[in-house]
Parts: structure tokens; sequence; C-alpha cells
């Protein structure tokens, strides 16, 4: 299968319909990362997802939908906190799961009773949505476990040949994925951290919680078990605290020949001035944005990243945190 890669425009979208309407397969940006849509109604449809990138079967997708699109005949029981949530932070990278009313294809959900919604605030996505006016099943555009893709390339890199077409919306500017929320109970509990924050949740809706699976519990969101994100090399992960036996690290196997790459942000940088740097930016914003691009940049470049933890762990910093330990081997 020859892969397109076009911009968006009225030509484009119409051929992105006709696409997703026979049951094909489709890249789109968001403003976090590329998701790879299908029609959710399509069962056949759907289990190509899975296919196409290696995804085990029981982790669910997130249904996309355009800002005016009517989810009352795809999932219910809406608490009154996530109508207040959908009105602050919608459309963005926030993804509310609810009860199901089993009219998706039930490939999306994997057997849960529930459906997560995303209303992307990407101006393309939007785009894209209104012109299929379906709910579209779309997980990242990467194959399953490699690094998220936030620009065309990336998504060309892990799927040509096996999709028909990527719009090419440029640059994510998020980069990291939705916050997944669990809206099925009487306060919203965090699965996946991210741009919308515990604490912007909180301020809306009174309070939030974050579910961590303590042993032996069964997970809530299946995508929290398995290994993600990783880049195609070796990587290693230091605390802030440990910055200096980071970049030990860094110059011994410099020294032996291997080629190590420091992955840190602009203050750890200008501390230790590697030649070989892979730097994150500067404000938690930008971090985020250039999280993926950086692990795609390393696994290009480098034997080994060698990844220093930022100083704040607390809002975004939250979301980059559980993904680059999750690149980084867990
Ligand atoms: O920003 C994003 O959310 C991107 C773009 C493309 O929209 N999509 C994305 O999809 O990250 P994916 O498939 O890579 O991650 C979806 C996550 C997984 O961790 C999955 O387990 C969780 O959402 N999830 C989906 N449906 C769920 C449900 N009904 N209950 C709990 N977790 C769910
Ligand atoms: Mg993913």
């Amino acid at each position: 299968m020859q892969t397109q890669i076009l911009e968006p425009d009225g030509g484009s979208l119409a051929l992105a319909a006709k696409i997703i309407k026979s049951g094909g397969l489709v890249a789109f940006p968001t403003e976090t990362v590329y998701g790879l849509g299908a029609n959710a109604f399509d069962g056949d449809a759907v289990h190509s997802i899975y296919e196409v990138k290696g995804r085990p079967q029981d982790n669910p997708l997130i249904v996309h939908v355009h800002k005016d699109y009517d989810i009352s005949g795809i999932v219910c029981d809406i608490p009154e906190y996530a109508k207040k949530l959908a009105e602050k932070y919608l459309p963005g990278p926030l993804t509310m799961v609810f009860r199901s009313k089993g009219a998706v294809s039930p490939a999306v959900s994997c057997g849960l009773d529930t459906v997560g919604i995303r209303v992307p605030s990407h101006p393309q996505a939007q785009a894209f949505l209104r012109c299929v006016d379906l709910p579209i099943a779309a997980p990242s555009a990467n194959v399953s476990k490699h690094v998220s893709p936030v620009t065309a390339r990336h998504v060309y890199a892990d799927l040509n040949g096996r999709i028909p077409l990527i719009l090419d919306g440029g640059k994510c500017a998020g980069g990291i994925e939705s916050t997944v929320l669990d809206c099925t109970g009487a306060v919203p509990c965090i699965l996946r951290s991210g741009l919308v924050t515990r604490e912007m949740i909180a301020e809306v809706a009174g309070d939030c919680g974050v579910f961590v699976p303590r042993p032996g519990e069964k997970v809530r969101s299946p995508g929290m078990k398995y290994k993600h994100y990783s880049p195609d090399c070796r990587t290693m992960l230091f605390t802030y605290a440990d910055r200096a036996a980071a970049y030990g690290e860094y110059e011994r196997l410099n020294g032996e020949g291997q080629r190590a790459y420091l992955m840190c942000d602009d203050a750890v940088a200008a501390e230790f001035l590697p030649d070989n740097l892979l730097a994150l930016g500067k404000t938690p914003e930008q971090i985020a944005a250039n999280l993926y691009d950086k692990l795609r940049e390393g696994e290009r470049k480098a034997d080994v990243i060698i990844a220093v933890a930022p100083e704040r762990q607390d809002g975004v910093m939250a979301g980059v945190m559980n993904r680059l330990t999750k690149a980084c081997g867990g």
C-alpha cells in the first residue's frame, strides 16, 4: 500500500472521509500527538487499528468527535462535574471516560462497559472530524510501544506502507497524550496524566483523584500495564538530584566510544554543557512539547540516551515524568 502525506484541504479531507467511510484508516494531527483513526461503528475497521499498530487486544481506544457532535447516542450517565469540565476544557487535551451505551464497536472498549470520549482542539482535527461526521476511534499513530508521533514524518516512519493517508498538520503543540479521566464515579479520577492537570480538574470539579494501582489490583486503564513510548536505543533515567552522576555516566560512555546523549531541560544543560545534547527546553509546556521529538531524534543519533528528570514534578510535569519513566523502561 502506498502511503500519501497530504496537507488538510478540501480535497484531502474529502479523500480522508471516503477512506474512513469505506473502512480504512487515516492518520491525523491533534494538539497532543498524531492519531490513527477509524470509524468507531465499524468493527472490522477498528480491528485493523490493532493489527496495523501491533497493539494488544485488551487496550481500549479513545473515541474522537467534533465539538458539536451529540455523544448522547454513545455514552450515558454523564455527571454534573463532567459537564462543567467539558465547558471549561473542551475542545482540548482531556479524554473523559463514561458508561458506554454499546453503540460503538465492542472492539473500541475491549470488553469494558465504558468508553473514552475526546474532543481535540486542533483546527485540522476538528475539520477532519466534521468532514467525516462519525465518531473516530484513534490511538496514537505509532507502532505499539514505540514513541508517540508528533509530526507526519514520525507517523510515516512507523506506518509507511500500512495506511493509505496521513494528514499533515505540522508539529503537534502539546506533545504528550491527553489526560484520561474516569468520570464514572462520584469524584473524577485521573487514569493517565497529561496537559489538563489534576489541579485544573480539581479547580472545576471540587476534587480529583489519581488512580495508582496497588499490587494485585485490577488496572482501570489497561494501557497502564504496558511498556510504552520507548525509543529504539538504550536509555537511562537519573533523578534531578543525581544529575552530576548522569553527566559522569555520559562522559564515561563517550570515553569508551559509545554515542551517549544527555537529554535534559535547559537549566541542566547549562550546568554541564554537553556536546551531545537532546535539549527539552525551559518551561513545562516546552518540555512536554519536545519530549517525543527528542526521544525520536535520540534513537536516530545515539547508542544510549541518558535522561535527567526535571526538578519539578507537579502539574504538566507529572505527565512528562510518567512518559519519561515508561520510555526509559518503566
Ligand atoms: O491525546 C491522545 O489521547 C491521543 C490522540 C491521538 O488523541 N490518543 C491516545 O490514544 O493517546 P492511545 O490509544 O495511545 O491511549 C489511550 C489510553 C490508553 O492508556 C487506554 O488504556 C486508555 O486511554 N483508555 C481508553 N479507553 C478507556 C476506557 N474506556 N477506560 C479506561 N482507559 C481507557
Ligand atoms: Mg499510545
